[in-house]
């Protein structure tokens, strides 16, 4: 194949081609054009000659990864999260000048609504930076791994590599507590010698360590993930056994020190679960769920239902302002979290049932009427045409939508307006700088 050339063949897995980067994708990676053919390059950033190793050659497009920077594009910043060298895999878009990250975020909500939903009409907003570029996230989730000396290491998989783990001593993502407790778990690790889990080999304990922090109130919080054999006691707070190490994280969980991470959200006490969901940046989620209640528009009576609701998070802040509030969430001990959420803050005006959003939106529907105010947060993937209708059969006057991917927001915000609603405003929020991670808010409303 030949740069800037006609496309001769597809190039094969392995091959290396000489890229320059014009634009960012959706999910961040750089795109470059070799005559018609678009290969996607992680790692690669607008302005960029890189060299790009061909990772899944299609008939269409190829996936590619740079392996080295031939040429750095105007907005190149240093990379400042290296650990053993190579660039952080949590931060991939920190080679990225801040204020271009957030034009390409804002530029990407649009494109997404405009091209992937065909909407048009709507006000979108200024994104609104984040308060911190830096040590912002209170949750990490670390690997264990082996060195080729046999020293184990704690940190995360190199970029598409599931066998290599690269040690971490300092995250510029975690605070220095959270990288504090991330170092003595892995001490401990070598001074007492437990292995790390082989996954090929089948061998080994130690599989992840997830860390968790309470921002407002300094807590920490580590839980271990292990496979069942037995190993002497942990300094950790959880401790949650796998049946073997490439199964994910979750699996029947021991309590050895704290139980419950403590958060300050909006002037409320909240304590959440491990398994629970919340939002990984504490001080920008207060940012966010403003933004919603700004959407929200509450006067004092109004019953709105929280649709995702987790630990109660969205809805408790906003029970001040409205007349009654319905949580609905999938995760039952999310819910009793948010029960409790409820009556350690004094909120008396809000209710949570347990159940998908697929099944158990006429339930609600029932119990508690219909809506004023449908609040959605859901996952990446967003509603599906079933959810959709469901929501629909709410007839709410007003529907926030926030979402944390605006390749599936658009889809979802079309079809509500295919049904009556209008697109109103949409807000970009900065929640994950370094990242090509979107977060927005949008509002729809009843003609
Ligand atoms: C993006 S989180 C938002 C949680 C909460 N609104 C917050 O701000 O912390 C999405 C939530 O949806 C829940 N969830 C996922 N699928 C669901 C479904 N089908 N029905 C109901 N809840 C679901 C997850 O457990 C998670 O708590």
């Amino acid at each position: 194949m030949e740069a800037g050339g006609k496309t001769a063949t597809r190039p094969r897995r392995g091959e290396q081609l000489e890229v320059e980067i014009d634009s960012l994708a959706f999910g961040g990676r750089g795109v470059a054009r070799v005559g018609g053919y678009v290969v996607f390059v992680s790692g690669g950033l607008p302005g960029d000659l890189v060299k790009a190793e061909i990772t899944k050659p299609k008939r269409r497009f190829a996936e590619a990864r740079a392996v080295e920077l031939l040429r750095p594009g105007a907005d190149r910043v240093a990379n400042r999260c290296l650990h053993e060298g190579e660039p952080c895999p949590g931060a991939p878009w920190q080679g990225l000048a801040y204020e271009q990250q957030l034009i390409h975020k804002r530029d990407q909500v649009d494109e997404a609504l405009r091209r992937i939903g065909g909407l048009d009409g709507f006000e979108l907003e200024e994104i609104e930076p984040a308060l911190e570029q830096w040590r912002y996230r209170n949750k990490l989730e670390y690997s264990f791994g082996a060195r080729e000396d046999g020293e184990t290491v704690l940190g995360f998989h190199a970029s598409g590599r599931w066998d290599l783990v690269v040690g971490v001593e300092d995250c510029l993502l975690a605070s220095e507590r959270g990288n504090a407790a991330r170092n003595e778990v892995r001490e401990w690790a070598r001074e007492e010698s437990v292995a790390p889990y082989d996954r090929p080999a089948g061998t080994g304990v130690l599989c992840n360590l997830v860390v968790r922090e309470g921002r407002r109130g300094g807590q920490i919080q580590t839980r271990l993930v292990t496979t069942p054999k037995r190993f002497p006691k942990p300094p950790v707070d959880l401790h949650t056994v796998v049946d073997d190490g490439s199964g994910g994280s979750e699996g029947p969980t021991g309590v050895l020190g704290e139980e419950w991470l403590r958060e300050q959200l909006c002037g409320l006490d909240f304590e959440m679960s491990h398994n629970a969901f919340f939002q990984t940046n504490t001080e920008m989620a207060e940012r966010l769920y403003a933004v919603a209640a700004e959407y929200a528009g509450l006067s004092g009576g109004e019953r709105v239902f929280d649709l995702y609701c987790g630990i109660g998070t969205i809805g408790l802040t906003m029970a001040g302002r409205a007349g009654e509030v319905w949580g609905l969430e999938i995760v039952p001990e999310a819910i009793a979290d948010a029960e409790r959420n409820a009556e350690r803050n004094g909120i008396g005006n809000a209710h949570f049932m347990a159940g998908s959003a697929r099944t158990g939106v006429r339930p609600l529907l029932e119990q508690a009427g219909k809506p004023d105010v449908v609040l959605l947060d859901p996952p990446r993937s967003g509603l599906s045409q079933k959810i959709v209708r469901r929501v629909l059969e709410c007839e709410a006057k007003r529907i926030v939508y926030v979402s944390c991917n605006p390749t599936t927001l658009a889809p979802n915000a079309a079809q509500l307006v295919e049904a009556g609603y209008t697109l109103r405003r949409v807000r970009p929020v900065d929640m994950f700088p370094q990242t090509p991670h979107i977060e927005c808010v949008a509002l729809l409303e009843k003609a």
